[in-house]
């Protein structure tokens, strides 16, 4: 797909990846109590459960995600200890309804634990919550940490009931990885594939990021011939976060080895195609599925979910967030744990849920919610099934919206009809930007999201 240069820069603003509606720099103090309170009012339904490992032994340059860099053992055992008694206070204000039907371990990386110790986490989790194996029990791996002793770490994810492995590559050109100060070979990637496959999961995924240093449309073609040889069931393809004012290592990376908005959107586009040609359906912005994957089947009956984690199967209404950081979602209110490790250890020592962020939705923001939410999964939206939702007209709820939404139209973005908004195919690409126009929050003054390309 050609976009014009002028297009494209004027496309490449900064734009919330939607993963939650209103957006974190929205939230704001919540009480532990309004979150028991939250907790206690749970019912029957059944659970997701997000659990954060932050720990990595050395930094990717490019990382955004919520990291401590350590190396010694006892750190992560005390971590440990201290996400078992979280566990402990959260199970005690749900009472006995702990049904889960999906459990995500991310971080940080998750298989940096040892394996006593991942096991005497992972025993505690299963003796507290009814976990159903048959749904979807996942985790983030670095392949660089689950080769030793012939992949004995992924032997016990196995053997423990997991289903679903992500791998984080982002790259296999070694210049790009010598730039973004992770090593890791396409062997050594292949060797943790082959292991996850002979052992069985039946759910892999890579993790790819375009739009990092040295990276050329050639270059990233043979990155994405190594991925389709390997032939995951998802591939996820996220464009590059830069957010230096967050991630202060991220300063690190010269800005004259990025690759211009223009490279990194072709970069984007020609990848794109060759997944769509190699027999992946696109699933949203940046996610690809084999036609056998459930994910697909949620994209086409329009159950796709889109969590802290990217598009899912949308297993159940509410997740809890556990450890430090951790997002969760219960209700209509979003709750995250304190960042800190020493404060959130303060706080479990104090017996407190430890947290310190969060939102809760005002009836407004629950609609926005939605409309944002559909955009972003289904690339449409239904004017009569928002008016049964909610009871309301969507052309004249969104009547101040009448000239932003001309705008989109004329830019190509979308089309309009009475009774339905569709995104083109270049607003598919940036549907981030088709969302915001719904944004009660956006103030475009502050500069505080990662770009559109
Ligand atoms: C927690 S990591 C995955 C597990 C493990 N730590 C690893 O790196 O292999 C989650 C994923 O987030 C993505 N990611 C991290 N920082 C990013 C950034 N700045 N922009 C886009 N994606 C990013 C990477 O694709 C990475 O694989
Ligand atoms: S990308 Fe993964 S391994 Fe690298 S620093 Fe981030 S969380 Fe750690």
């Amino acid at each position: 797909m050609f976009v014009d240069p002028n297009t494209l820069a004027e496309f490449n603003q900064p734009a919330p990846r939607y993963t939650s509606y209103p957006t974190a720099p929205e939230w704001g103090p919540l009480l532990p109590l309004t979150y028991a309170e939250k907790l206690e009012a749970h019912t029957d339904e059944p659970l997701s459960l997000y659990f954060h490992i932050p720990f990595c032994k050395t930094m990717c340059l490019y990382c955004a995600c919520s990291v401590v860099l350590n190396r010694k053992p006892e750190n992560e055992s005390r971590y440990v200890d201290y996400l078992m008694r979280e566990i402990d206070l959260v199970a005690a204000h749900l009472g006995s309804s702990r049904r889960a039907v999906q459990i995500h371990f991310g971080g940080g990386t998750p298989t940096k634990l040892s394996i006593p110790l991942f096991e005497k986490l992972f025993t505690k989790i299963a003796s507290t919550f009814e976990i159903d194996f048959s749904k979807e029990v996942a985790i983030e791996i670095d392949p660089r940490t689950v080769l030793e002793e012939s992949g004995a770490k992924l032997h016990m994810l196995k053997r423990l009931g997991f289903n679903r492995v992500s791998f984080g590559v982002q790259d296999t050109d070694p210049k790009v990885q010598e730039a973004i100060k992770r090593r890791q070979s396409v062997e050594m990637t292949r060797e943790c594939y082959s292991l996850a496959r002979d052992l069985g999961f039946n759910g892999v995924n890579i993790d790819l990021i375009y739009g990092l240093p040295h990276q050329t449309q050639e270059s990233f073609r043979k990155t994405v011939s190594d991925i389709l040889q390997l032939r995951p069931d998802r591939i996820a393809m996220f464009s590059y976060a830069k957010v230096p004012w967050l991630k202060k290592h991220q300063k690190a990376i010269r800005e004259e080895t990025l690759p211009t908005t223009e490279t990194k959107f072709q970069i984007y586009a020609e990848a794109r195609k060759a997944f769509i040609e190699g027999g992946y359906i696109a699933i949203g912005m940046d996610h690809f599925a084999l036609e056998e994957d459930e994910i697909v089947t949620c994209l086409r009956d329009k159950t796709l979910g889109r969590n802290f984690q990217g598009y899912t199967a949308k297993l159940s209404k509410d997740m809890l967030g556990f450890g430090v950081t951790a997002i969760g979602s219960i209700q209509d209110t979003y709750v995250q744990n304190i960042k800190g490790l020493t404060d959130y250890y303060s706080a479990i020592d104090r017996g407190e849920l430890p947290i310190h962020l969060g939102k809760v939705s005002t009836p407004d923001d629950l609609l926005r919610k939605w409309v944002i939410h559909t955009l972003m999964c289904t690339f449409e939206l239904d004017k009569e099934l928002f008016h049964s939702t909610f009871g309301t007209s969507f052309d004249t709820y969104f009547a101040p919206l009448a000239e932003k939404l001309e705008a989109l139209e004329s830019r190509g973005l979308i089309h309009q009809t009475s009774s339905r908004i569709v995104a083109s195919e270049l607003g598919e690409l940036f549907i981030r930007l088709v969302a915001m126009p719904f944004d009660a929050y956006i103030r475009p003054e502050i500069d505080q999201f990662s770009r559109s390309v």
